[in-house]
């Protein structure tokens, strides 16, 4: 037997008992007559003990030959310990040790493992097994599985049924790249794997599987951020027989669950819902954090016509007020104003207006606004002595979307975006259709089977551009927690779609003729959703990067530095596959 018990479960009650633990060598502590071992494993640390004199010579030798994260074997007595540790559960104990084997020897560690850890991203991706030693990585892979646990609990209680689809199929138009597989067996064809399983649920609801889930991987080859990986993991989910209302009660449901049995926190109130026109219009985003207030003010009428030109040519003039801050300096506003200024934020310049707290008013545009005109916007900003405002001005949608990065920066310099916070929000009503300017065409804003609102179905061909959806998203502080729609589920509306989309009638036969097919069949009305589980994990262990939850993640080239992937394949490989590559590899 390797041990007795684990590294995290001795404690007072069982001094006197002999045990056996096997674990790794965290730390050696060796005062001279004294020596002390932290033996680590999975479930906590345990301080074994030795002491000259009174320990077996041959195991102070032998405690001697030890180094980090050496794989040991201790046995020995449990006695309670001089100086205790209270931080952790075993820290009023030690095991005074009686023998010790060496199971493995290690070589010397490239960082130390340890909650804090002097290794840097890369070297603890490139030894992610080390790295996922540590306690607080462990931690973060314990609370994924339980979020996987519970989903589970909930969705199966609420009759859905777990089916595994497949991850070779065919291309799925689903906004990112596809990656591919070539067929060995087809010369010339390759597999996609799926950049989610929304076929396929499709077509589990006209199979009559009236409720189905899974936790399945989706990969997608778009550009890297810290909420998204190529290869990343959905809670994904299809209903029949339902409307949109149903599907957001259904998953509502299932976040407060999750709340309530991971975090503790209830949630007695439905979650609001704002359209996807406000969200636009109140805060430049379609996932808006509303966990804090500075709601976007359009001043466009009231500003125009005092001769300041940035104001009179732009297509709008917009702000936010921002509580207390009217005593920023000259170099915070300047800092704010290089903030704008920024390429991915693209602004010209930041107007401030200060709101004194001796109720006199201060901006960088008096030159052109009297104290009326500067009073008129600090009501309409419905501001108080002691606010900030903040006003961008240009074209409309990268005006909002600029001052959506403003928002955000404030509400994080004033600590109002605090992770243990959550303030979950449903977005409906999404546009339909989306314009490319550059390929002069409409795309679909979710995925091309989301339906429209019947009540503008008849705008289909005439103002594509105005149709709403039924679709929507779970956003959860700032975060795109989940989306999903009701579906078409009648073969002439597909078909429809596919044709504002640009697909003559062969494509579309030839791309998605299964489905068009099957909805022949007595296809039932559906519609679904699907959860991000990564952003879940990351959002509910407070961490912005969705890395932290998965146990072997890439980097943001995509690649998996441990195991040095992507890589090249042999020749006979390529001839196999009859593939030829024309890029020549940079040499390494
Ligand atoms: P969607 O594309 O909105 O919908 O994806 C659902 C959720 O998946 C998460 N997500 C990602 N997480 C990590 N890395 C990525 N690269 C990544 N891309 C998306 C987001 C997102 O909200 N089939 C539809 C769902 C449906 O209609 O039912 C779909 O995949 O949290």
């Amino acid at each position: 037997m390797f041990r007795t018990h684990t590294c995290g479960e001795l404690n007072l009650q069982s001094a006197g008992q002999e045990v056996t633990l096997s674990g790794w060598v965290q730390r050696i502590r060796d005062k001279g007559g004294l020596i002390w071992i932290d033996l680590r494993d999975r479930y906590g640390i345990t301080q074994l003990m030795m002491e000259e004199g009174t320990s077996n010579p041959a195991v102070i030798a032998k405690a001697k030959e030890l180094g980090r994260e050496f794989v040991i074997q201790a046995k020995g007595l449990v006695i309670e310990r001089i100086s205790k540790n209270l931080k952790i559960p075993t820290g009023e104990i030690e095991i005074k040790v009686v023998e010790i084997k060496i199971l493995n020897k290690s070589i010397l560690p490239p960082f130390t493992i340890e909650d804090n850890t002097d290794g840097g991203e890369e070297l603890r991706m490139k030894y992610r097994y080390l790295d996922l030693r540590r306690t607080p990585v462990r931690r973060n892979l314990e609370l994924r599985h339980r979020m996987a646990i519970e989903t589970r609990n909930y969705l199966d209680k609420q009759n859905f049924i777990e089916i595994e689809t497949p991850v070779l199929i065919k291309s799925t138009p689903e906004g990112a790249r596809d990656f591919v597989v070539p067929s060995r067996m087809n010369p010339g064809e390759f597999y996609a794997l799926p950049q989610s399983p929304q076929t396929f649920k499709q077509l589990l609801m006209v199979a009559g599987y009236d409720r189905y889930y899974q936790i399945v991987k989706c990969f997608r080859d778009e550009d890297l951020r810290a909420d998204r990986q190529p290869e990343f993991t959905q809670i994904d989910c299809e209903m029949a027989f339902v409307e949109q209302n149903d599907i957001l009660e259904t998953f509502e449901g299932l976040t407060k669950y999750l709340f309530s049995t991971i975090k503790g926190m209830n949630f007695p109130e439905p979650f609001p819902r704002m359209t996807y026109a406000d969200a636009m219009k109140f805060y430049g985003s379609d996932k808006p954090d509303i966990r804090f207030g500075m709601k976007f003010v359009e001043l466009t009428e009231i500003a125009k016509g005092k001769n300041f030109k940035v104001f009179d040519d732009a297509e709008i003039v917009v702000g936010i007020c921002v509580p207390a801050c009217a005593d920023y300096t000259r170099k915070q506003l300047d800092e704010l104003t290089e903030f704008v200024k920024k390429p991915q934020i693209g602004s010209k310049g930041l107007v401030y207006v200060k709101f004194n707290f001796d109720g006199t008013i201060k901006s960088s545009v008096d030159k052109f606004f009297d104290e009326a005109d500067l009073k008129n916007w600090a009501s309409k900003f419905d501001a108080k002595p002691g606010d900030l405002m903040l006003i961008l001005s240009g074209n409309e949608t990268p005006t909002l979307k600029a001052l959506n990065e403003v928002r955000l920066e404030m509400g994080k310099r004033l600590g109002l975006r605090n992770p243990d916070t959550f303030a979950p929000l449903w977005v409906v009503d999404f546009p339909l259709l989306e314009w490319d300017e550059e390929t002069k065409r409409f795309y679909a804003m979710h995925h091309p089977f989301t339906s429209p609102k019947p009540e503008d179905i008849g705008q289909l061909e005439t103002n594509p551009g105005l149709v709403r959806a039924n679709a929507y998203d779970l956003v959860i502080n700032g975060v795109e927690i989940g989306g999903g729609s009701i579906r078409i589920f009648n073969k002439e509306l597909q078909k429809r779609m596919f044709t504002i989309l640009g697909f003559t009638d062969e494509l579309a036969q030839a791309q998605f003729g299964f489905l068009m097919n099957a909805f022949e069949f007595g296809a039932p009305p559906h519609g679904g959703i699907a959860f991000g589980f990564d952003r879940f994990c990351a959002l509910f262990g407070g961490s912005d990067s969705i890395r932290d939850y998965i146990a072997f993640p890439k980097n943001n080239s995509g690649r998996d530095v441990m195991i040095d992937s992507p890589a090249t394949i042999s020749d006979e490989q390529l001839k196999e596959l009859n593939l030829k590559i024309t890029f020549e590899p940079p040499k390494k």
